[in-house]
């Protein structure tokens, strides 16, 4: 999964370059009043030929300021991709309308053909869907690929706005034969409720070119969720869709099931916390096994599920080789229907797709009150696991950084060589260097380049021990990874993006499906990758990979702020010069 994430990014960041056409001030948290305020940004996207993106996500821009940005956009006519979420941030409701108005006229008048549109987390209400109004029916948006509106606070009316000129955009682009071809569709956490959801669903139909619909969280039940349905199965290419926190019930979950039949290249369904019922949950199981051959990702949590219907779900996902999650949590199946179900998936040899049950609720019989006590038992067993794990994890790592552990140096009366697995288990920069003269070699011949993971934890371990004020220490680091990564680039099985995603999740960059728990990030980690992306060995397509996620506010680097930055722009540097 992480992989895929990786080489996904790195695909579509060769194909496009980090920030090719990208203008990007994302994250500064700048707050931008007037004209003044906005100078340097506005001759910055004058100077910029051939701009094709701009960030502003995570700054707040007031009517003024928004003006004045326009007018920089107007001459800019290759414009294709504006990522405006979270750029209102304590501005009055009021303001938002015309700041896009002023943004959205710019854009008509330069001629702009957007792929992109993104303002979700702007609390701009119905009002604020009217600032996008007519630049959603403008030529602008014919070439209109994603639409990203969530938690906008629309509601039913914002909804029925941005139906009325999504349809408009079609109807006028298909008169000029480009039909609006929206792929993917996000709009979580917005009220849209039944009227909302049903306006939008009539767009959806006419459109039938959307691969991903993100609809959680809108209050929307059976009535809504039968309009979406039957839109859906219009959109034959649809991969996502996640409707996850509306209220299905058996009506609106049977209609989805319907659908789901005309839906072959989907891949990922939430319908969790939907209340699909067992009746739902049956119709769906019947879909799924029938058709949806390239299913990953199924999700029928907290749908008061009973054991029987959870057993038909497990039965229908035999044979779906994708398939990598099952999430049938929280329904009500009891201790003896979750063991059921448990051993059913394992008797497919797909035990680990299934996702936890922790918080079943118990056999619909039980008694509610014994349940809910149950629950709490679990809960809490868990967090003292969780909590005892993490202490095991802090006192490991205090012994690792402690270099002279007594606990874990050989007695002096038994002098045996220092060996590179114990330097691997518990490193220290006296280990390293008393690993001796060839320790690069050892570590090489030691470490199995062939599994991406290892190679990752173990280039972590060499790092960890770097020390900026001894030279000797510092050159056996440096020596050591060097070895190791230029043994594992240019072993052919080995897997660069693997290699990538893996230290990412170490580093806590990058979520992981696995087991992979994030190491605690010392500067060394990063001074050591530092001196490596600028080697000749490194693959350059992997150093635009890791500035993407480097670039981003991460806690877990929080305590390494300063040489993150310094590997920020040595990674900056590299890719420009490469
Ligand atoms: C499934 O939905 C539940 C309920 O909303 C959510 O908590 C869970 O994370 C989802 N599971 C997956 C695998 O996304």
């Amino acid at each position: 999964m992480a992989t895929d994430v990786v080489a996904l990014l790195a695909d579509s960041l060769a194909k496009t370059g980090v920030e090719d056409g990208e203008l990007s001030y994302k994250g500064q948290g700048r707050k931008l009043d007037d004209a003044h305020s906005v100078e340097e940004i506005v001759k910055e996207i004058q100077d910029f030929e051939g701009l094709q993106a701009l960030r502003l996500e995570g700054n707040t821009v007031g009517v003024d300021a928004a003006q004045a940005i326009a007018k920089a956009l107007e001459t800019k006519s290759e414009f294709q991709r504006c990522y405006w979420s979270d750029m209102f941030t304590g501005r009055l409701r009021s303001e938002i309308p015309p700041a896009l108005n002023s943004l959205g006229d710019a854009l008509i008048l330069a001629g702009a053909r957007l792929t992109v549109l993104d303002l979700s987390d702007n609390a701009f209400g119905p009002d604020g869907v009217k600032g996008i109004e007519k630049l959603l029916k403008s030529t602008a948006c014919y070439t209109l690929q994603e639409l990203r509106l969530n938690n906008c606070g629309m509601g039913i009316g914002g909804g029925k706005i941005l139906a009325a000129s999504l349809t408009q955009c079609h109807k006028k682009s298909s008169t000029e034969g480009t039909p609006l071809s929206l792929r993917v569709f996000v709009a979580g956490r917005n009220r849209l409720e039944n009227d909302g959801a049903t306006a939008l669903a009539q767009a959806f139909q006419l459109m039938g070119s959307l691969e991903e619909v993100h609809m959680p969280q809108n209050g929307i039940n059976h009535a809504g969720v039968t309009a979406l349905a039957s839109a859906m199965q219009h959109n034959t290419g649809l991969r996502i869709l996640n409707l996850n926190d509306n209220t299905f019930t058996e009506k609106g979950a049977i209609a989805m099931a319907q659908a789901l039949k005309y839906l072959r290249s989907i891949q990922v369904i939430n319908f969790g916390d939907c209340l699909v019922r067992p009746a739902g949950a049956k119709a769906i199981a019947e879909t799924v096994s029938e058709g949806l051959p390239i299913l990953k990702e199924l999700n029928l949590s907290f749908g008061e599920i009973t054991e029987e219907a959870a057993l038909a779900v497990a039965q229908a996902v035999k044979g779906k080789d994708q398939l990598e999650k099952l999430d049938l949590n929280g329904n009500c199946l009891g201790e003896d229907g979750c063991k059921a179900l448990k051993d059913a998936m394992e008797s497919m040899n797909m035990g680990e797709h299934l996702g936890s049950l922790s918080d079943d609720e118990g056999e619909v019989e039980d008694d509610d009150d014994e349940d809910d006590d149950d629950d709490e038992e679990e809960d809490e067993d868990e967090v003292d696991e969780e909590e005892a794990e993490e202490e095991e994890e802090e006192e490991e790592e205090e012994e690792t950084e402690d270099s002279s552990s007594k606990k874990f140096s050989t007695p002096p009366s038994a002098p045996r060589p220092p060996d590179v697995s114990s330097f691997l288990s518990f490193p220290s920069p006296d280990k390293l260097l008393k690993l001796g003269p060839k320790r690069a070699l050892l570590i090489e011949q030691q470490v199995d380049v062939s599994d991406s993971t290892k190679t990752a934890e173990a280039f972590l371990k060499i790092a960890s021990v770097y020390r900026e004020d001894s030279n000797d220490v510092k050159d056996a680091v440096l020596d050591s990874v060097d070895a190791l990564l230029k043994k594992a680039f240019s072993t052919p099985s080995f897997q660069g993006y693997s290699f990538v995603s893996a230290l990412l999740v170490l580093l806590g960059l990058l979520k992981s499906e696995d087991k992979v728990r994030p190491v605690l990030v010392v500067p060394g980690h990063l001074q050591a990758l530092e001196h490596v992306v600028r080697q000749d060995y490194f693959p350059k397509e992997n150093v635009a990979v890791l500035e993407a996620f480097m670039s981003r506010n991460n806690k877990a680097l929080e305590s390494c702020n300063v040489t993150k930055n310094c590997l920020l722009s040595t990674l900056q540097r590299v890719r420009s010069e490469s």
